[in-house]
């Protein structure tokens, strides 16, 4: 039996309803914190278990008869190290043999800006690892759904304002990891492997812009400001302290050139070509 976490996340529900499509209904479960989000899981055969990252004793009894667990990194960035040493160990007292984990590719995570916030991912890696557990770690590189965060919904219109520079990142869509995901967990040969999951190539957020710029036939700008100016005009829209402070940690990451690392894993894992920045800009963009 494979049990997927987060299953109700945008990740969670891309694997499992790829992973629908590869394996009986029977064999597939997921753990969810609203049962109703799950209901159409529900419907189509699939169990559903219901436990949060932070109650042990709930984990525990969710996770019993789990060959395979599928751990999707919590949202929740309150200790999350300790929600997902929680699964762990929930896996452990339940008997679960294999974990797979959606982590980060990263490079230069030692010296990077952050290098706090990604280390729960490589924290709970060696938590596995240490706890004798069959692993696969999916190393995915950042999503392509950022670019609209990060540049903006109206990037078209408006240009992009990112204080980035001229550091790349290896952009995967969510689709294209889910699939792959999916893909592992369905087939045997990936027990203590480590994936770094990337697109093709390694794109900065000017080259978003000269993308942009040729799917609309018309200039779309990119400046980077320095991180104090950003910062406040990001105060002079009003959003929350926390949302500033991920998009500053981001772009500074990315300037440092962290994100830049490319492997064709997910290509092969996918046995076709990942999605090119083009044509995800083309459908975000709707261009
Ligand atoms: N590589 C990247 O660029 C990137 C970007 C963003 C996030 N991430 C990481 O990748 C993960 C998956 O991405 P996503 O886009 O699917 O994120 P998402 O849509 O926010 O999904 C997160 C999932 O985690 C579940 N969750 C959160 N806190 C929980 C808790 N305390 N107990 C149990 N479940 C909990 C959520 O449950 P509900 O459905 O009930 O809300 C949801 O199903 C994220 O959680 C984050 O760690 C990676």
């Amino acid at each position: 039996m494979i049990l997927v976490t987060g299953a109700t996340g945008q990740l969670g529900t891309i694997v499992v309803n790829e992973l629908l499509k590869k394996v009986p209904a029977s064999k597939l479960a997921v753990l969810v914190r609203d049962e109703n989000k799950a209901a159409t899981f529900q419907e189509q055969g699939v169990q559903v278990r219901v436990a949060t990252y932070q109650d042990t004793a709930a984990l525990t009894n969710a996770l019993q008869g789990i060959e395979k667990l599928l751990l999707i990194s919590s949202s929740d960035l309150n200790n999350r190290f300790e929600q997902h040493k929680n699964v762990v160990d929930a896996a452990k007292t339940a008997g679960v043999k294999h974990i797979l984990y959606t982590g980060i590719t990263m490079q230069n995570a030692a010296t990077s800006p952050l290098k706090d916030f990604v280390s729960d991912h490589f924290r709970t890696e060696d938590y596995i690892k240490a706890n004798g557990f069959t692993f696969t770690f999916l190393q995915n590189s950042l999503y392509a759904e950022v670019i609209p965060m990060f540049a903006g919904p109206q990037a078209v219109g408006t240009g992009i304002f990112f204080p980035a520079g001229d550091g790349k990142v290896s952009f995967a869509s969510r689709q294209d990891l889910g699939e792959a995901t999916a893909n592992i967990l369905a087939t045997e040969g990936h027990e203590n492997k480590t994936y770094q999951l990337t697109g093709a190539a390694a794109y900065s957020f000017a080259d978003v812009a000269t993308t942009l710029s040729s799917l609309a036939n018309k200039p779309v700008n990119y400046t980077s400001p320095e991180p104090a100016a950003f910062e406040e005009a990001l105060k002079g829209f009003g959003l929350p302290a926390e949302i500033i402070g991920m998009s500053l940690g981001f772009s500074a990451a990315i300037k440092h050139n962290d994100f830049e690392v490319v492997d064709t894993t997910l290509e092969r894992l996918l046995g076709r070509k990942t999605t090119s920045l083009q044509a995800y800009l083309k459908t975000a963009y709707e261009l």
